[in-house]
C-alpha cells in the first residue's frame, strides 16, 4: 500500500478527506477549493476565540524569537512562571499547584498518577480508580481505563485497568460509592457535560451530591475540565454550576485558545505536599519532553488576557439563549429528541439512534458541509460547539443550517 497519511478515529478503506483545509479565520475554516465553512465545533473544542487571532498569534511569534523550548526539570523560564501565576486566581479552592503536560490525556495521565501515589503514601489499602460509565478522558491507556468500555476501548480490553464505572446519575452514583467503602483511591469525571460520550448533561445537584461522597469515603475529586473547561458552559470551569472542590483538575484544548497543544493538572496544596520531601522516590518522577513549552505556555497567556477582555464566559452564556429559542421546535420534530444545551454547547439526538457508528451522523455531517457548516456528530448525536467570536445573530444562522440540515436528511415535519 503507497504510504499515506494516518487520520485520527478514521477506517482509511475508502476515505476520503472532506477536502483540505488551508487557512482559517475566526469562525471559518478556508478549503483549497475556495470554500469557507463555519467552523461548528472549534475543531474539536479547542478553538475559544476563533481562529487566527492575531493576539495570540503575536504572543507564539515573539516568545518564538526569545525562547523556543528548554527542559522543565531543571529549569524554569518566564512564560511558564507567568502562566502559573496567571491561572493561580483563577483557579477552584482548593486547587494551586499546576503540572505540564502536553494534551488532555496527559493531564488525565498526570492526574490519575498523582492520585495513586499520593495515596499509597497515605492509605495503601486504596487501590481502586472510579469513574463514570459513558465518560471520555482519553485515548492514553490509563486515560482510556477509566473512560467507557465501548467501541473505542473494545480492541485494548486486555490492556486497560479495572475500573469501577458507576451510573451517570448523580445520586444513584453517590449511593453506589457509599455502598462500596473506602477503597477508592480517586472518582474521575467530566463536570455537567460528559462530552465525547454524546453530550450528556449531569444536573448541578446531581453532581454536587456525588462529589459529596467522594468527600465522605475520602477518596480525591478528579475533575477533568480538558473539554468543558475555559468557559465553554457559561462558567469559567464547569464544575462551578455545582460548587466543585476538586483536588485535582484537569486542562487542556481551549487553554490556549486553540492554539497549540497544552495540558495542565491542577493539584491541590495536600496532594502536592504528599510529594514533598527529601527522598527522589517521593517526588513525582513523571515529565515529557516538551513539558512547559514556553509557546504554548505564551498562547495560553494570550488566551487568558482575552478571556478576561472578551468574558468569553458570559458570551458562552448568551449562547445558551440562543440555542434555547430553537428548542421547541426541534422537541416537536418526529426523529428528534431532547435538545439540550449548557453554555456554548448545544446537542440533540436522532430518536432510535445506534450510537456512535450510526452512519445518520455522515449524512448529516455531508449535508451540513453543502450549506457551509461543518459538524462532526457523534454518531446519532448532532452538536454544537463553535468558536465564541460568533455573534448571537451569526449563531442563529447556525441554528438555522442546522434546523435545514436535519429536514433535509431526516425530513421535514
Ligand atoms: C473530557 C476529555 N478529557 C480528555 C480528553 C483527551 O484530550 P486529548 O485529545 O487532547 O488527548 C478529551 C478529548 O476529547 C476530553 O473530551
Amino acid at each position: 500500500m503507497r504510504p499515506r497519511l494516518w487520520h485520527p478515529f478514521t477506517q482509511l478503506r475508502g476515505f476520503h478527506p472532506l477536502g483540505q483545509v488551508v487557512a482559517a479565520e475566526g469562525a471559518h475554516l478556508e478549503l483549497a477549493d475556495g470554500r469557507r465553512v463555519i467552523d461548528g465545533i472549534s475543531s474539536w473544542w479547542v478553538n475559544l476565540h476563533g481562529h487566527a487571532r492575531p493576539e495570540i498569534a503575536a504572543a507564539i511569534a515573539d516568545q518564538a524569537r526569545r525562547l523556543d523550548q528548554v527542559i522543565l526539570a531543571d529549569f524554569e523560564h518566564p512564560a511558564a512562571v507567568a502562566l502559573t501565576e496567571a491561572l493561580r486566581p483563577l483557579l477552584p479552592a482548593p486547587l494551586a499547584h499546576v503540572f505540564f503536560s502536553d494534551d488532555g490525556s496527559t493531564a488525565v495521565e498526570v492526574a490519575l498518577k498523582m492520585a495513586w501515589q499520593h495515596q499509597r503514601s497515605r492509605d495503601p489499602k486504596r487501590q481502586r480508580l472510579v469513574a463514570l460509565q459513558g465518560g471520555y478522558h482519553g485515548d492514553t491507556l490509563g486515560a482510556m481505563s477509566v473512560g467507557d468500555r465501548d467501541v473505542f476501548t473494545a480492541a485494548f480490553a486486555g490492556m486497560l485497568i479495572d475500573v469501577e464505572l458507576l451510573p451517570f446519575d448523580g445520586p444513584a452514583a453517590a449511593a453506589a460509592l457509599r455502598a462500596r467503602g473506602d477503597d477508592v483511591v480517586a472518582v474521575i469525571l467530566e463536570p455537567m457535560v460528559q462530552c465525547a460520550g454524546g453530550m450528556r448533561m449531569m444536573p448541578g445537584v446531581d453532581l454536587a451530591a456525588l462529589a459529596a461522597a467522594t468527600r465522605e469515603v475520602g477518596a480525591l475529586l478528579i475533575a477533568d475540565e480538558v473539554a468543558v473547561g475555559m468557559g465553554r458552559t457559561g462558567q469559567l470551569w464547569a464544575g462551578a454550576h455545582a460548587g466543585l472542590a476538586p483536588d485535582l483538575m484537569c486542562v487542556s484544548k481551549g487553554i490556549t485558545g486553540g492554539s497549540l497543544p497544552l495540558g495542565l493538572t491542577l493539584a491541590s496544596e495536600a496532594i502536592y505536599a504528599s510529594f514533598f520531601g527529601e527522598d527522589k522516590r517521593s517526588a513525582f518522577l513523571h515529565g515529557h519532553s516538551y513539558t512547559g513549552n514556553p509557546l504554548a505556555c505564551a498562547a495560553a497567556l494570550a488566551s487568558l488576557g482575552l478571556v478576561a477582555q472578551e468574558q468569553t464566559p458570559a458570551r458562552f452564556a448568551a449562547y445558551e439563549g440562543v440555542y434555547r429559542r430553537w428548542f421547541a421546535r426541534l422537541a416537536a420534530h418526529p426523529r428528534l429528541a431532547d435538545p439540550r444545551a449548557l453554555g456554548g454547547i448545544f446537542a440533540v439526538d436522532v430518536q432510535g439512534g445506534g450510537g456512535y457508528l450510526d452512519p445518520v451522523g455522515r449524512a448529516l455531517q455531508a449535508e451540513a458541509l453543502r450549506r457551509g457548516l461543518y459538524l462532526r456528530p457523534l454518531g446519532s448525536v448532532v452538536y454544537l460547539m463553535p468558536p465564541a467570536c460568533l455573534s448571537l445573530d451569526a449563531l442563529d444562522g447556525v441554528m438555522q443550517i442546522l434546523w435545514e440540515t436535519l429536514c433535509a436528511v431526516l425530513g421535514t415535519p
